[in-house]
């Protein structure tokens, strides 16, 4: 367990790991040939993916891509870089997207659209958590853990500036409303 903190608790860690076997209970069936291409939007769906990943137990790399939409603050640039270590080969690939948060929605709907144009056969998302109150761009998302009010979060990898990706819970960050108003 992580340290005691001055954050309030949206979601305990029991009820994250709990949702997170039910999702992989859910993702399973709609791959019954192969398990899909697993690509975690790293840093932050780190943790998430880690999790997940042991629970769909077949596929067995999970692989990163880097995409970043925000920069040192908790407000969206508008633009999506998208950068990877290794080069992804989505091609002919069924692409399970895992993200830690689905905010305005840029990130995913790039990331979509950059895995189809490389030949992708389809990319699905499968994400811990959605802002659907904040969306600026339509995303379909297929495997959702839990709907959050528009608050800015952290913890459960989720950082802000860097911190509180260690957290276990995924809890209230007050302060960044402050600081990006
Ligand atoms: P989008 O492109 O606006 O949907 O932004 C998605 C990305 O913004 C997520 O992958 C997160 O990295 C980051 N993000 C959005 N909201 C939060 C939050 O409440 N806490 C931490 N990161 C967030
Ligand atoms: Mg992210």
């Amino acid at each position: 367990m992580s340290k005691p903190h001055p954050f309030r608790v949206l979601l305990s860690n029991d009820d994250i790991l709990r949702r997170i076997r039910e999702l992989a209970t859910a993702i399973a069936p709609d791959y019954p040939d192969a398990p899909p291409m697993l690509v975690a939007v790293i840093e932050g769906a780190r943790t998430f993916a880690r999790h997940l990943h042991k629970h769909l137990g077949r596929a067995v790399v999970i692989h990163e891509v880097r995409a970043s939409s925000y920069g040192s603050g908790t407000v969206s640039k508008g633009t999506v870089d998208i950068s990877s270590a290794r080069p992804l080969a989505v091609r002919g690939q069924r692409v399970l997207l895992l993200e830690d948060i689905v905010d305005t929605g840029r990130t995913i709907a790039a990331l979509r659209e950059r895995f189809l144009a490389d030949g992708a056969v389809d990319v699905r998302v499968a994400t811990l958590l959605t802002k659907p109150s904040r969306r600026v761009v339509e995303v379909e998302l297929e495997y959702v853990g839990f709907e959050i009010p528009d608050e800015f979060v952290i913890g459960f990898g989720m950082d802000y500036d860097g911190r509180y990706r260690e957290l276990d819970e995924v809890v209230v960050y007050e302060a960044a409303r402050a600081a990006s108003s």
